[in-house]
């Protein structure tokens, strides 16, 4: 068993005649006791670059403590590497999605409302620019980032997935960036409903409905904040049939970009690990929206996604999990 003071890491992010900062292990196979390859104040050449790509059983580690240096490295270089035409699309958004996913859980607890919009901004541009340009995949998503239910990882996945939908229908950039906003604080109302003290909160389950309104109370003093990402936040639980909350619009009524936000929350609380062992697999999430008799979400978007989402799965190169 590898030891918890290991991270293990993608052999392919480590780059020739780069200086590290931290010390990297091998393993040649599972449950082996990784050794010291090379030691953070070591150059790494292009041969011992060529060995870490090269092995496909090679497994490659870090400390765990060297895991904010490792996440500055890549910062440091998701540039050079978006532009090297030599590295497939799925590594590059493994890249970019380690770098995001640093930078969120580092400032997404704060309570400053303003910093969270502009941070929010700050991960959406190259998301956004990403997605359309190189083609991130659902299917990148699931076998990058991690799966767990906090608010933190589960509104950056709904962002990923909402733009993923958003270019899928042919928004044009700047679209793209306030659905990824919106998508990241569609449930910023859930940190806060503690703080409302309105006697109408009767129940846990009142209360926990309100979000979307606590939400949009506090999002609408932004400066700049755009309005279609407000929406997002205001109506992503309101369905096509009207049964939604807080105000039952349907249809039209929704904005697009609410919708849109309404597929991606499902997807992803369906596959997440809310409960690891009712946690679907892409395949079997997709089947169960297909199956979806419900009407509350955007019938022609549904179809969208599902197409994409059968798509990506054929072209997967990864495992069964995500199909079976
Ligand atoms: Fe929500
Ligand atoms: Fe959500």
């Amino acid at each position: 068993m590898i030891s918890p003071s290991l991270h293990s890491i993608h052999p392919a992010t480590i780059l020739p005649k780069s200086y590290m900062g931290f010390n990297i292990y091998l393993s040649n196979r599972e449950g082996e006791k990784p050794i010291k390859f090379i030691s953070s104040n070591q150059w790494v050449n292009d041969s011992d670059c060529g060995m870490l790509r090269g092995n496909p059983v090679l497994r490659v580690f870090i400390d765990s403590s060297s895991l904010n240096s490792y996440r500055e490295y890549l910062g440091s270089y998701a540039n050079q590497w978006m532009s090297d035409p030599d590295l497939p699309c799925s590594l590059k958004s493994a890249l970019l999605l380690d770098c995001v996913q640093a930078k969120w859980r580092q400032g997404a607890a704060s309570n400053d409302w303003q910093y969270l919009a502009g941070l929010a901004r700050d991960i959406s541009v190259p998301i956004a620019e990403f997605i359309s340009v190189v083609g991130m995949k659902i299917t990148d998503v699931l076998q990058t980032m991690d799966l767990g239910v906090d608010l933190t990882t589960h509104s950056l996945r709904t962002a990923i997935y909402a733009t993923i939908l958003g270019n899928e229908i042919g928004c044009d950039r700047k679209t793209l960036v306030e659905i990824c906003i919106g998508g990241l604080l569609h449930d910023i109302g859930k940190r806060h409903i503690g703080d409302e003290t309105d006697d109408h909160y009767d129940s846990e389950e009142r209360r926990l409905a309100a979000h979307p309104t606590i939400g949009f109370r506090r999002l609408c003093h932004l400066t700049n904040f755009p309005k279609l990402s407000l929406l997002m936040c205001y109506q992503h639980h309101e369905t096509m049939d009207g049964s939604g909350t807080p105000v039952q619009l349907a249809d039209d009524e929704i904005h697009f970009a609410s919708r849109i936000c309404a597929i991606a929350n499902r997807f992803d609380k369906l596959t997440s690990n809310e409960n690891p062992r009712m946690a679907y697999s892409a395949g079997a999430a997709g089947r169960i929206l297909e199956q979806d008799r419900s009407k509350r979400y955007d019938p022609e978007m549904m179809k969208t996604w599902l197409t994409l989402l059968k798509s990506h799965l054929k072209n997967s190169s990864t495992s069964t999990h995500l199909i079976s």
